[in-house]
């Protein structure tokens, strides 16, 4: 049988991990012709494919990106593109394909699946939003990374007595500021799910101060907002073509409205795309050849429209649906952890 598989959406790091479990699986194991398509649905949108073999995907582990290339295509924004994709699909003779991806791309395997498509799913993001799944491999980098940085801007904010104001990737959840932010030990931490309210902010920033210390680390999730906008922020317009916002400015304003309420110096530092690029971790790799062993799996089982997902420690499929119904947004549980280190 041959089976294709493409990345969509964002890159991530551990997506090599996923394509060379599964490349390697799939033909050493089960003897399957295994094809990549570039670029995530606009590979297939365009027929733009070719074969995978063992030595393509020797070397790939540690390497961040992806080696199939990736694209935030959405082929419910082409005419007819549903279609053309599933015509695609028959025309490439696949009898199989793997769709890695965030609620994005996982959104379009869905379509697929109820047009009888066989696709099997398998979760990806930094953001660690999806549901269904306890987390996501490229999360754990990106909140590695994270830490790293606020270990960083700790030394330099306490040698000048500054407030550093550190934004993160997080649109709509706030998981890696706050598993970032509470590793790093950020003494506020703003997320999508929670408006913030400024002058708290800037009296829990008062009260570190007052207690003697010289200096504060703010980790703000790009997607945070103020309850109350003012005039002190205002995000993009531009959507791409998932109708998402380009996000972006929260530290920069956060910085400025706080050095103008607090009198204290206040910089900011956007982490941006560091968070994606680079080498996964360990536990990234790990988890991405385990999802990668068990989306081929279950493509021997023929058991279609299922996305494999990490649930306790178990790896577990459950059906695409379930997975794209609603954005996985923070606990309130693990939010409440990083409170208690606020101010
Ligand atoms: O979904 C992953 C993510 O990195 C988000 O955290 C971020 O908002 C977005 O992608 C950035 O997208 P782009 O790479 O298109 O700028």
């Amino acid at each position: 049988m041959k089976v294709g598989i493409l990345t969509g959406g964002g890159d991530c790091p551990g997506l090599n991990s996923v394509i060379r479990a599964v490349v390697r699986k799939g033909i050493e194991h089960y003897k399957y012709e295994m094809i990549g398509i570039r670029n995530g649905w606009k590979g297939l949108l365009e027929m733009n494919y070719g074969p995978l073999d063992l030595r393509s995907v020797s070397g790939i582990l540690p390497r961040g990106g992806t080696i199939l290339g990736t694209s935030r295509t959405n082929p419910a924004k082409i005419d007819k593109g549903f279609e053309k994709a599933k015509d695609n699909f028959i025309k490439m003779g696949l009898g199989a394909l793997i769709a890695i991806g965030g609620e994005d791309t996982l959104g379009v395997a869905n379509k697929l699946t109820s047009m009888n498509v066989n696709i099997i799913g398998v979760p990806k993001t930094i953001d660690n939003d999806l549901s269904a799944t306890d987390f996501t491999f490229g999360f754990d980098t990106a909140v590695n990374i994270v830490m790293e940085a606020l270990d960083r801007l700790h030394t330099t904010a306490e040698s000048h007595d500054r407030v550093m104001v550190c934004e993160v990737m997080g649109r709509h959840a706030g998981w890696i500021a706050t598993y970032g932010g509470i590793a790093g030990g950020g003494d506020v931490i703003l997320i999508p799910e929670e408006k913030f309210d400024i002058e708290e902010v800037c009296e829990n920033i008062k009260k570190r101060h007052a207690r003697g210390k010289n200096f504060s680390i703010v980790v703000a999730a790009e997607g945070a907002q103020p309850k109350d906008a003012g005039d002190f922020f205002t995000a993009s317009k531009e959507l791409d073509s998932f109708g998402h916002v380009k996000l972006g400015g929260i530290g920069e304003a956060l910085a400025k409205e706080i050095e103008k309420r607090t009198g204290f110096e206040t910089r900011a530092t956007v982490l941006g795309h560091i968070q994606r690029g680079g080498s996964p971790t360990a536990f990234d790799r790990v988890l991405g050849t385990r999802f990668g062993i068990a989306a081929i799996d279950q493509v021997k089982k023929g058991d279609f429209g299922k996305m494999v997902a990490l649930q306790g420690n178990k790896i577990v499929v459950v059906p695409l649906e379930q997975a794209v119904a609603k954005l996985k947004t923070v606990d309130k549980d693990i939010y409440d952890i990083a409170k208690v280190f606020f101010g």
